[in-house]
């Protein structure tokens, strides 16, 4: 590999632009939407501390060997992973992981999309003046009312995919670049206020002590998976998408500061989404575990009491669907890129084809929330089988094998060489990515199917 290779697709135009996609492609519905809700459903604080576990211990150095594997083979996922697989003497299958990480982005796409399309519809709710002065149950009643309508969900999942489409379509710079610029900045600002609102509530204690007291008799095996899986879901690992963004990187920018910035700050969201969230809940005498539709059962709550409520309701779900979007455009890129670069297509049928399957896929979310709201697998939905499958098993398995092949089989030479980390630290990741990131992704599994 020479150093002048360069994606086809191009580059970031500066050390923040990288910094700027891979953060908006890890700032998202992970954190404000589903960190939240699975926390609830999890019991708190023991949760959020394996959580928080999992991203020091796990996530920061997967990140750093995804994104070191991407700028050394710049291309998609499975180009990549076949020329570094060469390059270091190891077995063509490795490619398949590219695969796996096409395969987890499109079927996670199909449900992020129909989730980023209540936010959607939420922006008109907030702008109509529905939750102005409305009572808890009439929260409750209205998001209700709004799920159990197919029609609608098809409509504002067809509208964020085609908008998550268009901007995939226009490529890296033009596309992703842009549309994350403003964003974090905006994102702050509200959920600083929303958190000096929520520091006024009377549940706000309760909140905190739900949120960071630790309780581990509430901690099941298969809480310590899903914590895991938050890791990945929500740093955005796994999958390839990291790679794809990595192969877009110039040569100078360092690896492991960029990677330890973007968690901290995706962190950070979560956090504070949960800070806010929670004090509502126990305000107002909710179900922490009430599931998916907790963010609009509560925040709404907040918008339509606070002063200016109406403004800050409207753009908070304005910033949610974008954040959703720089997400949404990292979830498919890889899937392009392969089609692009390995099936000879224009970018614009590339994101047409891939679009239509992940459209067609989302009506099996949209349906397990209505019509099949009954049909249940091991006791889940379909959208929550979906969410299981692809966020606790699928990004980690990818995970697990992109900790493998950075730690064990490519040459230690070339992870130094990319990462340019001077010592002790380039020893601490290897330390890292080579023992303690697969055996913890091994030891949660073990402990999952009960062997443990
Ligand atoms: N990290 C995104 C979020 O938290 C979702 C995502 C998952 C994006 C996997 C890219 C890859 O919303």
């Amino acid at each position: 590999m020479t150093d002048t290779k360069k994606s086809i697709h191009g580059e970031w135009s500066s050390r923040s632009a990288f910094i700027l996609a891979a953060t908006g492609s890890a700032v998202g519905l992970g954190n404000i939407w589903k960190f939240p809700y699975i926390t609830g459903e999890n019991g708190g604080g023991a949760f959020v501390m394996v959580y928080l576990l999992c991203v020091a211990l796990i996530g920061i150095p997967i990140m750093i060997a995804e994104t070191m594997l991407g700028r050394r083979g710049r291309e998609n996922p499975v180009h990549t992973m076949q020329v570094l697989s060469v390059e270091a003497g190891a077995d063509n299958n490795w490619r398949y992981l590219g695969w796996l990480g096409m395969v987890a982005g499109l079927l996670i796409l199909s449900y992020y999309s129909v989730i980023a399309g209540w936010a959607s519809a939420y922006v008109f709710k907030a702008f109509s003046g529905s939750f102005f002065a409305a009572d808890v149950t009439a929260i409750e009643q209205l998001f209700r009312d709004f799920i159990g309508s197919p029609m609608q969900l098809i409509f504002w999942h067809t509208l964020f995919m085609a908008a998550t489409l268009l901007i995939v379509a226009r490529g890296v710079g033009n596309g992703l670049e842009k549309s994350v610029r403003f964003l974090m900045p905006a994102l702050f600002v509200l959920l600083a206020l929303l958190l000096i609102y929520a520091m006024t509530t009377s549940g706000y204690f309760q909140g905190i002590h739900f949120l960071f007291s630790l309780d581990f008799s509430k901690l099941s095996g298969n809480a310590i998976l899903i914590a895991m899986g938050q890791a990945f879901f929500s740093l955005g690992l796994g999958m390839g998408c990291v790679m794809v963004y990595g192969a877009y990187l110039p040569k100078d920018i360092s690896i492991a500061k960029a990677s330890i910035l973007i968690a901290a700050v995706d962190t950070l969201v979560a956090l504070l989404a949960g800070i806010i969230i929670f004090p509502i809940v126990f305000t107002h005498g909710l179900n922490p575990g009430s599931g998916p539709g907790l963010i609009f059962e509560t925040l709404p709550i907040a918008f339509g009491t606070m002063t200016g409520g109406w403004l800050f309701g409207v753009l908070f779900f304005v910033i949610l669907v974008f954040a959703a979007l720089s997400s949404a455009i990292a979830l498919i890129e890889p899937t392009v890129a392969w089609l692009v670069e390995s099936r000879g297509m224009s970018r614009e049928r590339a994101c047409l084809q891939s679009g239509l399957v992940t459209w067609l896929l989302g009506f099996v979310t949209i349906f397990s929330f209505n019509v099949w709201a009954d049909f249940k697998i091991f006791g889940l939905t379909l959208f929550d089988l979906l969410d299981y499958v692809t966020a606790n098993l699928m990004l980690p398995i990818g995970g697990l094998a992109i900790a493998v092949f950075a730690g064990w089989k490519m040459k230690r030479q070339h992870s130094e060489q990319e990462l340019g980390l001077p010592n002790p630290h380039y020893q601490i990741w290897q330390f890292l990515i080579k023992y303690i990131a697969p055996a913890a992704v091994f030891l949660v599994f073990l402990d999952v199917v009960g062997v443990l």
